[in-house]
């Protein structure tokens, strides 16, 4: 074990005053509480690690919301020495993270930063993992709560899951605050069977609340917001339903390619890596009903209830409520590029779709009849996550062209990102002679209103595990029933093959059935980049 630094004990992770433009600054007390913790990372030389999880401590650490005595552990099949893992780990932070590197505060940090070597089902290795652990207690003279988190390729994550167990990490400080916790990434399984086969494995050795099943989405700041907008108002809950919602759209469209991320995704498509968890979390925070408080499990009552409402789907080929799609070559941006079956990585026989669309149907008293419909997609015509709520129509007596209304419906639009905000538009008179309507957009900007240094998602959720705050994360009965609604999917794709999956252009806002399917509601797909005020 490298012997921790004689100067840890008199220098605290470096602090920062700067609270008003901070959001989890105001915080501070509450993140501060953090016990003493061990966090060991597993998949360290992967690509998340790099990207968000290191950056995401490292903010956390300039932002003075690490406890002071926290270490941090990477777990990899790579042999690495500490030193070549932290100049890995230099490096993304100066590539990633939302704040500029500081030599000094990052040397702060990574002194506490170490890595240990070891297949994934190896159990000498976790024995020397936890060897490494409990010299970092001696050390310290103090326990240390240990936060594991799987960043590793799906296909490992039983065999981590199960050594944790079997070698005693999972029952570390079992029965007092110190308790382990494990946070999982996505994909949580491949299917309803594979989630709950990974439910039971973590049933066998953890109990629910040590466990933090992670959606980034969760995380964003607007996502957040929804609960706030949606609770914290009185102007919208009372039209919150089908007497005066005519429809919900939700949005999470990318520009973006499969990049080098080809070997996964032609494993997965748009169904599972963007509808089965971030649009339903969505669709779950925007349609549920008000939990009885804020607590964690009264939120993630909610969710079930509402995500267990969704009605199984029509796959009819033609008139069913799914479609699925691939990009072909297009100009995105102005710059062109190779449509999916060209992308490195993916097989010429692949049938993956990169587009999915859905209409919902919610069966309860709140949402009978409203159509929600829901879509994403990469290489789209730009990043854009938003939820849009189409209000119906007000009666055409008043304000009427022959015998068509003159006044457009109110939608109000919750955009994720980018250009996070609030948009409601309404119907105003355009000024002169006569009494013409026209649709104006009331906005607010968070950027305008909080400034835009807002904490990426990652910050706020490894925070919030640390303290054991479980909100943010899904439970284990939450996926199931969002896997339920999309495994019948999957397996009636898996059943046609290429056949029933639809072309369009990078750049564009996805396929011409996708728009057909809106249009047997007389609906139509927002344009979101058109509506942006
Ligand atoms: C991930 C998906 O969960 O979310 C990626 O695996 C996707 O394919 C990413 O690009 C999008 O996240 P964000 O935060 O950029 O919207």
């Amino acid at each position: 074990m490298t012997s921790l630094p004689k100067s840890l004990e008199e220098t605290p992770l470096p602090f920062s005053s700067d609270e008003d433009t901070r959001p989890l600054l105001k915080n501070r007390d509450k993140y501060r509480s953090a016990p003493p913790t061990v966090m060991v990372i597993f998949g360290a030389s992967g690509d998340l690690t790099a990207r968000k999880l290191v950056p995401a401590l490292y903010n956390l650490s300039l932002d003075g919301l690490l406890p002071d005595h926290f270490f941090m552990i990477g777990y990899g099949r790579k042999p690495l020495e500490d030193e070549a893992f932290r100049a890995f780990l230099r490096e993304a932070v100066q590539k990633f993270s939302r704040q500029k590197l500081d030599t000094t505060k990052w040397e702060q940090l990574a002194e506490r930063i170490f890595y240990q070597a070891g297949a994934y089902d190896d159990a000498q290795a976790y024995g020397a993992l936890a060897k490494r652990i409990n010299a970092i207690e001696a050390e310290l003279a103090c326990k240390v709560q240990t936060l594991f988190y799987i960043a590793t390729p799906p296909n490992v994550f039983q065999d981590v899951l199960e050594h944790l167990g079997d070698g005693g990490l999972s029952a570390r400080h079992s029965g007092t605050d110190l308790d382990s916790k494990v946070i999982i990434e996505k994909p949580f399984g491949r299917d309803l069977a594979s989630a709950q086969a990974l439910n039971c494995t973590i049933a066998r050795r953890f109990a629910e609340q040590q466990v933090y099943r992670i959606d980034h989405y969760l995380g964003k700041e607007t996502v957040q917001d929804l609960l706030v907008q949606r609770f914290a108002n009185s102007i919208f809950e009372p039209i919150w339903h089908r007497e005066q919602v005519e429809c919900v759209q939700i949005t999470v469209a990318e520009d973006i390619g499969v990049g080098g991320r080809g070997g996964y995704y032609d494993q997965s498509g748009a169904l599972r890596d963007m509808i089965q968890n971030h649009t339903m979390q969505l669709l779950a925070l925007v349609a549920m009903e008000p939990p009885i408080s804020l607590h964690p499990e009264a939120i993630r009552d909610e969710k079930v209830k509402l995500l267990l409402a969704v009605q199984p789907l029509k796959l009819e080929p033609g008139s069913g409520d799914a479609v699925r799609a691939r990009y072909v070559e297009g100009q995105v941006q102005g710059r062109k590029v190779p449509g999916y079956l060209q992308e490195e990585g993916i097989p010429k026989e692949s049938a993956t779709e990169t587009y999915a669309a859905l209409r919902l149907s919610i069966n309860n008293w709140r949402w009978e009849g409203v159509p929600f419909y829901l879509r994403s997609g990469k290489r789209l015509a730009s990043r854009v996550s938003e939820i849009a709520v189409r209000f119906k129509r007000p009666p055409g007596v008043l304000f009427s062209e022959g015998d068509r209304s003159a006044v457009a419906n109110n939608t109000m639009v919750m955009r994720i990102q980018p250009d996070e905000g609030l948009t409601l538009s309404l119907n105003s008179k355009v000024p002169g002679l006569g009494t013409h309507t026209q649709p104006v957009n009331l906005h607010f900007r968070y950027a305008a209103t909080f400034g835009s240094n807002t904490p990426e998602a990652y910050e706020r959720l490894i925070l919030d595990a640390m303290i054991g705050d479980g909100t943010l994360f899904i439970r284990g009965d939450e996926t199931e029933a969002s896997w339920k609604l999309i495994t019948p999917i999957l397996d009636h794709w898996q059943t046609f093959g290429a056949e029933g999956l639809e072309t369009y252009p990078a750049g564009s806002w996805g396929p011409t059935a996708a728009d057909h399917l809106l249009a047997q509601n007389r609906h139509a797909w927002r344009k979101p980049d058109l509506h942006l005020g």
